[in-house]
């Protein structure tokens, strides 16, 4: 289990709602480390591509999800000493992780990598079961989400500023049954537990997204400190 002292603020989500800005920026304005939980997804997908492993292979997904040689640095991803950073963005990567990150064996291989990025000063992480499975004891646990409809713009304008071709009327599809996949599964489906914070960010800048994050961390760490006053001798 992650330990229990040191801060995590999870924030889970559908795709392309803008979590992963947003918790980076939230990581750096705290000096906190920031874990993209998705990309250790894409990592396996990419993995699965390169070596032609069939998708119904369970046992060998989970094989490279254990196996997985990664390295996060300085906001690049080297998977095997090579710079993958863009290879796992693409939308092909993202549905192939959809669907492997259904299969248990695989997100059992990934939980202990995951829980290994909490160190001090604290930690700041997106995904779907940050809050839910991999770390319960959250100090801040928060629901992002927006439209798909604005999603979709978002998703358009990060793959081609990326030099990515990409289709607005595809990407909302994609988004859609990613959506549905996501939240269907039987294993760690996305979906706002009771204990997390809904920010819909439809209307929302990603400054005004980040200052909310930051405004509940600061009640969360107040409401903390609180507790263990009136709990002291
Ligand atoms: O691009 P998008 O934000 O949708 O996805 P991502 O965060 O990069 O994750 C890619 C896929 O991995 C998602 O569609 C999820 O199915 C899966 N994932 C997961 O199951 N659990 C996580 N903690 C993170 C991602």
């Amino acid at each position: 289990m992650p330990t229990q002292n040191i801060p995590v603020i999870a924030i889970d989500g559908p795709s392309a709602s803008g979590k992963g800005t947003v918790a980076q920026l939230v990581a750096k304005s705290l000096g906190f480390h920031y874990l993209d939980s998705g990309a250790l997804y894409r990592l396996v997908a990419l993995k699965a591509t390169q070596t032609q492993t069939d998708i119904s292979n369970i046992k060998k997904l989970a094989e490279i999800a254990r196996n997985l040689e990664v390295i996060f640095s300085d906001n690049k991803i080297f998977l095997e000493n090579n710079n993958v950073t863009d290879a796992i963005r693409t939308e092909e990567c993202g549905i192939l992780a959809s669907n492997l990150a259904s299969y248990p064996p695989v997100r059992v291989a990934l939980t202990d990598r995951q829980r290994a990025f909490c160190q001090t000063p604290g930690l700041v992480t997106d995904g779907r079961d940050m809050g839910s499975v991999i770390f319960p004891n959250a100090a801040l646990k928060i629901f992002l989400t927006a439209s798909a409809e604005i999603r979709a713009q978002r998703r358009y304008k990060q793959l081609i500023e990326k030099g990515i071709n990409a289709n607005i009327a595809v990407l909302l599809q994609d988004i859609q049954k990613r959506d549905e996949r996501d939240s269907n599964r039987q294993v760690a489906p996305l979906q706002q537990n009771t204990d997390a914070k809904l920010l819909d960010t439809t209307a929302l800048s990603i400054t005004q997204a980040q200052n909310a994050v930051l405004a509940w961390y600061s009640e969360a760490c107040a409401n903390i400190a609180f507790e263990l006053k009136v709990k002291a001798p």
